[in-house]
């Protein structure tokens, strides 16, 4: 049997699914992955030394540029066949949960119905002081790559407004977590689809499922550290191996 057709059994006879998303399965719409590197004007930047409430306090123009600069790309691009094909298994097996790291709107776009944001969204900037949400300033013209952009000011207390993301050191969304876990430990299939698996806690969801007994299916053109525990590793982009999966899982299903 090919590692697909495996796979293809398993989400076939699947009743309760979790799928995992991370960067790479945006990659191929166009949003740069986190890990693989920069491009452009912001190559001499670590996305991660920018992910951090330190750099926002340090340099908040630094660090706001580079998220308007982010969510002006998501708003340039569109879904690929990898997001649809997640919105196809959430159609079609009896339960599914979507849970994302990514920030973009891709998932909802292509036609999932409430993924589960565990890193935040770009569409959603707050205060960096009351937490008091703030408007999205509508689409940016022009990506601003490289450029420090200041943040505006709350309308509140006139601090300086953030992204609505999870920045390195913080905590995640207490619900999205635990509807996140809960549903990691309740089913039988776990999808995990571009991730690098080396952010916890979202990188723990895997192996809970896989410690109660869930079957995991990998879909990464790379290895990772979450390929031991799973059933399936589908080596390839997401955009590819999905749509491959969904076919050869679901054909002559009506
Ligand atoms: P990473 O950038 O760490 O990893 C992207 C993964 O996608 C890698 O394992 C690639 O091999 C894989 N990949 C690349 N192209 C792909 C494709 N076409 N199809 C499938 N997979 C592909 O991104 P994440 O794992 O999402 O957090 O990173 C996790 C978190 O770390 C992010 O949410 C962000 C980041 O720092 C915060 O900002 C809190």
């Amino acid at each position: 049997m090919t590692d697909l057709n495996e796979a293809a059994a398993l989400l076939g006879r699947a009743k309760r699914v979790v799928v995992l998303t991370g960067a790479g399965i945006s990659a191929e719409s166009g949003v740069p992955t986190f890990r693989d590197a920069l491009t452009g004007l912001w190559e001499r930047f670590d996305a991660q030394a920018l992910a951090t409430p330190e750099a926002f306090r340090a340099d908040p123009d630094l660090v706001w540029g580079w998220y308007e600069w982010r969510r002006s790309v998501v708003q340039r691009v569109r879904p690929n066949d990898g997001h649809r094909a997640v919105a196809t298994i959430e159609a079609r097996v009896p339960h599914c949960t979507v849970i994302t790291q990514n920030v973009d709107d891709l998932h909802e776009q292509a036609g999932s119905a409430a993924p589960v944001h565990l890193h935040g969204s770009l569409f959603a900037p707050r205060c960096s002081v009351c937490a008091e949400p703030a408007p999205v300033t509508g689409p940016a013209d022009e990506p601003a790559e490289g450029r420090r952009l200041r943040p505006p000011a709350c309308v509140r207390c006139g601090a300086p407004v953030r992204p609505g993301v999870v920045w390195f050191g913080e905590a995640l969304p207490a619900v999205g977590l635990q509807s996140a876990v809960q549903a990691a430990a309740d089913c039988d299939l776990a999808l995990t689809v571009g991730t690098s698996g080396l952010v916890h806690p979202a990188a723990e969801l895997p192996l809970v499922a896989a410690r109660l007994g869930a079957a995991v299916i990998q879909v990464n053109p790379q290895p990772t550290p979450l390929d031991p525990v799973c059933a399936v590793n589908l080596r390839g982009p997401a955009a590819e191996q999905l749509p491959a999966l969904v076919e050869a899982a679901f054909a002559g299903g009506g």
